[in-house]
């Protein structure tokens, strides 16, 4: 089986920041067991709400890391963003620069409380497309009111893009997180993929099982789009 490039949406590689990596050390570990897996591009999305530094001090830190990553890791390329976690102030910090987006694009990759009603959920997209942001829901896998029902293709009509984690992919067809994962990927109808990596251990970087399953089940152009080059159009700022 060919090696597949990918690029990686969702991470929490930056030191000490929030629940993710506690360590440059670990930071480079988990991209090291990322890049032996394909990963050529990763952003760096740290919990808004739980990170204890400023948008100026991750840019730091990621450029810390690149220094680094530049001399172990050549063909990596790195970039920041932001697992934002929706509130009624979320678009007035966007505007004010507290919050950080993907790769400084208009794109802003969002997170809500697992149990958020479908309509909370519209209207937060609604919101921050009529200010002008491209949000990207944050592994929708885990959103009950979109399990229940089936109204993914309805927010992305009202300019959502879609992401799920590699995990929920590549699991036991046993689990209904992963059925579900994966009817979404069938219907087409997930725009970004992440591995949500937070450590080397319970929730380290994986993609082996997840691309053996879309490679059975995708057709080569949309797993070429979901791996690649859907996330190459949003660091251009362009529309996917
Ligand atoms: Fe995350």
């Amino acid at each position: 089986m060919k090696q597949r490039k990918i690029f990686d949406i969702h991470t929490h590689i930056l030191p000490g920041v929030d629940d993710g990596s506690d360590s440059m050390r670990t930071t480079m570990k988990m991209l090291k067991m990322a890049y032996r897996q394909g990963a050529r591009a990763v952003i760096a999305t740290p919990h808004g709400s739980a990170s204890r530094v400023s948008p100026s001090q991750c840019r730091d830190l990621l450029e810390m890391i690149q220094e680094k990553s530049q001399k172990e890791l050549p063909k990596l390329k790195l970039y920041l963003g932001e697992e934002v976690f929706y509130s009624r102030e979320s678009v007035q910090h966007l505007n004010r620069g507290k919050l950080i987006t993907m790769a400084d694009t208009s794109y802003v990759l969002t997170e809500f409380p697992y149990t958020i009603s479908y309509r909370d959920l519209y209207s937060a997209v609604r919101e921050l497309v009529w200010a002008r942001y491209r949000p990207i829901l944050a592994h929708i896998e885990r959103y009950s009111c979109l399990r229940d029902s089936d109204c993914t293709e309805e927010l992305s009509e009202c300019g959502a893009y879609l992401q799920i984690n590699f995990s929920s992919i590549g699991g036991s067809c046993l689990n209904s997180t992963v059925r579900w994962s994966r009817r979404q990927l069938m219907a087409g109808r997930i725009h970004f993929l992440g591995s949500d990596m937070h450590n080397l251990k319970s929730r380290r970087p994986e993609f082996v099982k997840a691309i053996e399953w879309m490679e059975r089940h995708l057709e080569e152009d949309y797993l070429g789009e979901i791996l690649w080059k859907n996330a190459k159009k949003m660091v251009r700022d362009e529309q996917v």
